[in-house]
C-alpha cells in the first residue's frame, strides 16, 4: 500500500522537491494512521521545503505542517476509523513527515477530532497560521485590550495577518492593517479592515522609544522594526502578541512602553501549544470567532506547490493557500 507525497531530497545542486509514492508506514501504538484530504501552505513549510537551517533534521523529507483528514487506522483508545480530524505542528513536518502527503502516521497526543461545525476544508483555510492568529488575538483578550482604539496588525494580508484581521473584526475592534501591498485595499478591507497602512510609509519616521500612544494593541507577524514601532505606539495597558519574523529576527525597544505604560508584550508558539489550548482555539473557530475565509483561500493540487512556496517567501501571498489531496 502506498500514498503519494511532495518530498524533499538535498541533490547536488540543492534542495528539490518532487511527487513520489511512498509506503505507508507501519501503526504503532498510541498512534493513528491519517488519510489526509487537505493541507495548507505555511511560512515554516516554504522553509522546510527549500532547506533552510533549523527547520527539518533530516532529508529525504516530506513537509506540511498542517493536515486534515479521517482516520484509516488507530492503535488509539480515542480515536477510531471513519473520525475526521486534524493536526497542527509538534514535530510534523519537522521530524514527523508531513502534510504533503496523503497519509500521516502521528501521535494520538497531537490529533484534535474537528468541531462539527466546520469541514476538513475549513480547518485547513485556517490551518496553522490561523490558530496562530487565533492565540495571538487570546492575548489581547486575556490583556482586556478595550476597543476603545484601533488594534494594528500586521503583515496583514499574509496567513497569520489575514486571519487576523477577521477575526478581531468580528470582535469589533477597529482594525488597522500594516501592509507591503497597500494596492490591494480592496481584499483587505474585504477581511475586516478598518484602515490600510503602507508599511513603508509607516517606517519612515523611524522608531522612537515611546511615539504617540495611537493602538490599544497589535499582532505582529513579522518582527524587526515594525515590532519595535508597534510597541512605542500601543497606549497604557495595551498589549502586542509576536509570533513572526520575516522582517528580522531581532528588534530594539526600550523599557519606557513597559514601565510608562504598563503594555505587556506576548509570545506565541503554535507549533508546541498545549493540546487542549489547540481544542480551545479550535472551538472558539467553530463557534463565536468563526470567519468565512474561503473568498481569501486558494484551493491548489500537490503537483503545483512550488510556485506557491516561491510566492510565500518573497512575502507575496494573499490570504490562505489550501492543497485538496487527490480523492
Ligand atoms: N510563532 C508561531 O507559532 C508561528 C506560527 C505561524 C507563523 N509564524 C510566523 O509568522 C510569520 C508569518 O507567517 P505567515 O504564514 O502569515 O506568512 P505569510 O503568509 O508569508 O505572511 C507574511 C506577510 O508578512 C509581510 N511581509 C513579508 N515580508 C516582509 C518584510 N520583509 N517586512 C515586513 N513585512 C513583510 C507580507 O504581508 P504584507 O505585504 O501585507 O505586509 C506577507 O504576506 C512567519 O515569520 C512565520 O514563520 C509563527
Amino acid at each position: 500500500m502506498s500514498y503519494l507525497a511532495y518530498q524533499v531530497k538535498e541533490t547536488a545542486e540543492g534542495f528539490k522537491g518532487s511527487i513520489k509514492e511512498l509506503p505507508i508506514p507501519t501503526l504503532e501504538d498510541g498512534n493513528v494512521l491519517i488519510k489526509v484530504n487537505y493541507s495548507s501552505l505555511n511560512y515554516k513549510d516554504a522553509l522546510a521545503a527549500t532547506g533552510v537551517k533549523g527547520v527539518v533534521k533530516e532529508y529525504p523529507f516530506t513537509p506540511g505542517i498542517d493536515s486534515a483528514g479521517e482516520v484509516i487506522d488507530s492503535r488509539s483508545n480515542n480515536f477510531v476509523r471513519g473520525d475526521h480530524v486534524v493536526v497542527t505542528g509538534y514535530k510534523m513536518g519537522m521530524s514527523v513527515n508531513g502534510g504533503f502527503g496523503g497519509i500521516i502516521h502521528v501521535p494520538e497526543r497531537w490529533i484534535v477530532k474537528i468541531p462539527k461545525n466546520l469541514s476538513q476544508l475549513n480547518v485547513m483555510e485556517i490551518g496553522t497560521a490561523g490558530l496562530t492568529a487565533a492565540a495571538s488575538v487570546k492575548k489581547l483578550l486575556d490583556s482586556n485590550v478595550s476597543n476603545n482604539l484601533p488594534v494594528l496588525v500586521s503583515g496583514a494580508t499574509g496567513g497569520v495577518g489575514s486571519v487576523a484581521v477577521n477575526i478581531l473584526n468580528k470582535l469589533n475592534y477597529k482594525v488597522h492593517a500594516l501592509t507591503g501591498k497597500p494596492t490591494h485595499e480592496k481584499v483587505l478591507v474585504a477581511m475586516g479592515a478598518h484602515e490600510i497602512i503602507d508599511r513603508n510609509e509607516f517606517l519612515d519616521s523611524g522608531v522612537r522609544p515611546l511615539d504617540k500612544a495611537v493602538y490599544g494593541g497589535g499582532v505582529d507577524t513579522v518582527g524587526g522594526d515594525i515590532l519595535s514601532k508597534m510597541l512605542s505606539m500601543t497606549s497604557n495597558n495595551g498589549a502586542v502578541s509576536c509570533c513572526g519574523n520575516v522582517a528580522g529576527a531581532n528588534f530594539k525597544s526600550s523599557v519606557f512602553p513597559f514601565i510608562l505604560r504598563g503594555i505587556s508584550l506576548h509570545g506565541i508558539d503554535s507549533a508546541e501549544s498545549s493540546i487542549e489550548l489547540k481544542k480551545h482555539l479550535w472551538e472558539m473557530l467553530s463557534s463565536d470567532w468563526s470567519v468565512s475565509l474561503s473568498d481569501q483561500t486558494r484551493i491548489i493540487e500537490l503537483k503545483d506547490i512550488e510556485p506557491e512556496i516561491s510566492k510565500i517567501l518573497d512575502g507575496q501571498q494573499i490570504g490562505r493557500v489550501v492543497i485538496k489531496h487527490g480523492e
